[in-house]
């Protein structure tokens, strides 16, 4: 029986520390509590205890490219990030779009055991947009697929997205969408607007995401399915989505950690590393995004954690690939844009960085309220602390991170998964 005592926490960052014992994977006591023997001991000193955060929206490059990610590396980031559970995206080389490479990515999540990997499956064979993908094989596989997407690529064909939406609701699956009209996107480096004009960029326009959104919204109703748009990125889908959700569509969404705070005077240093897709927008959409999550128009925080080679970056901005890291700086990008600033407490970040994501993603095991008889998925966060981000140090072999040398706040001190202490203070924990 493995046996931790985390000593002197505080649950969502309220009330008086209190002590929270774990044996086998599950919390068994909450309260003053004696140390028990063989108990391994976390002494927390007051800091904020979460539940472990689940990330929607994770590339981890295996298979095709592992010299950029592999599920091993990219799984002790995530821990070191706090995170316990990640959504592996499918666009792999081959593509996660049938049962054996879901369930081998599966398997491999299970090998590295840092944290739950759960593969996301295409919608579309090899991400070609033509035809739909055995959904239903993959759902039904050992992986027990529950999230697909195309991502990287939208599905852009609206009766291919009509039939991908009815077969989801059968099988109890949810699509995500990467909304982007390709119509409007050929050749886009940048979001549309006065930087990207000035600097002479083929313009991203808000309209290109928009249009999906809205389109996938009515088509989400129409079929009466649930919808999860990946990434949003401008003020008008915030809009859309409340729209929609108002009238009683089902639809969630996620924003980036890169959205909410950066925007497109980035361009002005021709660094390709902030180079993403979306696009960084307007500091107005980045304002209205960190709004819409803290009213629950966006519901989740998601990575889109997009590891690339040094030389897929370092390279002329039109040439260079689109994406960036996020699993180990997520946490503290939402406590600078979000807690820092009043937009959220602790419950909110619990909630947008572990229950939402676990219950849109169908996972009943992980953002389960901090509780006796609970599954023992904990984050520890030192919300006082702060550190220097190095790219170099992360545990991603990538190091694209648009943060380089930021001084940032929040500090993930311990992860554990099933009980299982995963990371601790910056460090993998075997
Ligand atoms: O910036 C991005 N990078 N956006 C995507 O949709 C795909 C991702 C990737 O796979 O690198
Ligand atoms: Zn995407
Ligand atoms: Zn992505």
């Amino acid at each position: 029986m493995t046996t931790v005592l985390i000593k002197g926490a505080r649950p969502y960052g309220e009330g008086d520390p209190v002590d929270v014992l774990v044996e086998d994977g599950v919390i068994t006591d909450i309260g003053s509590l004696d140390v028990p023997d063989d108990a391994e001991v976390i002494e927390a000193g007051g800091q904020v205890l979460l539940p472990g955060f689940v990330d929607l929206h994770t590339h981890l490059r295996e298979p095709g490219r592992e010299d950029t990610e592999t599920i091993a590396t990219g799984s002790a980031a995530a821990a070191l990030g706090g995170y316990t559970a990640v959504f592996a995206m499918a666009n792999t080389d081959p593509v996660a779009d049938n049962a054996v490479i879901v369930d081998h990515v599966w398997r491999r999540g299970q090998e590295a055991g840092l944290v739950d990997v759960h593969p996301v499956g295409a919608v579309t064979v090899g991400l070609k947009g033509e035809k739909l993908a055995e959904l239903g094989t993959m759902a039904k596989s050992e992986a027990r697929v529950k999230v697909f997407s195309d991502d990287g690529l939208c599905v852009a064909d609206p009766l291919l997205m009509r039939r991908a939406l009815e077969y989801s609701t059968a099988l109890g699956v949810v699509i995500a969408q990467h909304a982007e009209e390709p119509r409007l996107t050929v050749g886009a480096q940048a979001h549309e607007g006065e930087q990207a004009a000035r600097l002479g960029y083929t313009g991203w326009p808000a309209s290109a995401e928009e249009s999906i959104v809205a389109r996938d919204c009515l088509l989400a109703e129409h079929a009466n399915a649930r919808l999860h748009v990946c990434h949003v990125s401008t003020s008008g889908t915030a809009d859309i989505l409340k729209w929609a959700k108002d009238r009683g569509t089902k639809v969630s969404a996620e924003v980036t950690p890169h959205h909410l705070l950066l925007t497109d005077e980035r361009l002005a240093t021709y660094d390709p590393v902030n180079k993403v897709n979306p696009p960084l927008r307007t500091e107005s959409d980045a304002e209205k995004l960190r709004a819409a999550l803290a009213e629950g128009v966006i519901d989740c925080v998601a990575t889109d954690h997009a590891p690339h080679a040094v030389q897929d970056k370092d390279c002329e901005w039109s040439s260079a690939r689109p994406g960036m890291l996020g699993l180990q700086t997520a946490l503290s990008i939402v406590v600078e844009t979000m807690v820092r600033t009043g937009l959220l407490d602790w419950r909110g970040v619990a909630r947008v960085m572990s229950e939402r994501p676990a219950e849109i993603g169908n996972l009943t095991d992980h953002g389960r309220p901090i509780e006796v008889g609970e599954p023992a998925n904990l984050t520890l966060v030192d919300p006082d602390a702060e550190w220097t981000v190095r790219g170099a140090e992360f545990a991603s072999i990538a190091a694209n991170t648009p943060y380089e040398g930021m001084r940032l706040p929040g500090v993930v001190t311990a992860t554990l998964l099933r009980g299982r202490i995963t990371a601790r203070e910056g460090k993998i924990a075997q």
